[in-house]
């Protein structure tokens, strides 16, 4: 046995792919329970634990966000649509009852929320999909987050990051593979990357796009990077977080 190609955890994160069609089987309260609390084993920045999680039941709720997102139907096809929310609220609670003061909208507050949101919803896609179970994060719902707030009452302090859409798949898309290591890895000081390792990368994924089962098309990873970051400015997010008490100052 191969101690690294042949563990179970390096071969299961390497696996992943986001699946957006399930069959309509429910997911077992207790496993639901199980991959929340998977995600909950995140390290976290000065164990402040800033992130909520919300179920969403709703039938209601759900076509809203899911509208919100641009129409992305298994927001209500799956079988459970979590939405993660950075949660700066009960850390304010805990400075006031120490009378240690209010937060302030403080970037490295905000930031550090944002970044235990996400590494707490890595955790819970990865137990997800290590119970056969799979699922497309949704940052779609920033398009709207005023709806998303709306719709499950968020208060102050706590904000919508992205949704998970979780289920049984019933498809089994290819995985998408990933920039050389060579690029992502830099040792002692960062460099630019050659641009022939970009031009490589841009032939790999043109090919993956190509040859995929589904929505196959032309297109490589540089041009589909512009194309996508084109639509994606959201100018109404700094306002919108700044007003539930994130990144004032
Ligand atoms: C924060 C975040 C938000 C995303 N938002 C959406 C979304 O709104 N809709 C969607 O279909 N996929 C969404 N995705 C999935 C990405 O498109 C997907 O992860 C990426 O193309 C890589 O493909 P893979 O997950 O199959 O490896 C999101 C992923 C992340 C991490």
């Amino acid at each position: 046995m191969d101690p690294i190609a042949d563990n179970p955890v390096i071969q299961l994160l390497r696996r992943h792919r986001s699946v957006r069609r399930y069959t309509g089987e429910p997911i077992p309260a207790a496993m639901l329970e199980a991959v929340i609390r998977a995600g909950q084993g995140a390290a976290s920045s000065s164990f402040i634990q800033a992130y909520s999680v919300v179920r969403v039941t709703r039938a209601a709720a759900r076509s809203a966000i899911a509208r919100a997102a641009g129409n992305q139907p298994w927001i209500e096809q799956a079988a459970e649509f979590l939405v993660f929310c950075a949660d700066l609220r009960r850390v304010d609670a805990a400075c006031r009852r120490s009378d240690a003061g209010t937060l302030e909208g403080w970037t490295e507050h905000s930031l550090a929320a944002v970044v235990d949101t996400a590494l707490m919803a890595q955790g819970c896609l990865v137990a997800a999909e290590s119970l056969g179970l799979g699922g497309v994060f949704i940052g779609g719902l920033r398009n709207d987050p005023e709806t998303v707030v709306e719709q499950l009452a968020l208060p102050e302090l706590v904000a919508p990051l992205f949704g998970l859409c979780l289920g049984w798949p019933a498809e089994d898309p290819q995985v998408k593979p990933r920039l050389p290591l060579a690029l992502i890895l830099h040792e002692d000081r960062y460099r630019d990357p050659a641009p022939a390792a970009m031009a490589d990368y841009d032939r790999v994924i043109a090919d993956y796009y190509a040859a995929r089962d589904r929505n196959a098309r032309a297109g490589d990873w540089t041009s589909t990077t512009a194309r996508a970051m084109q639509g994606k400015k959201r100018e109404h997010l700094l306002p919108f977080l700044r007003r539930l008490g994130f990144f004032r100052q």
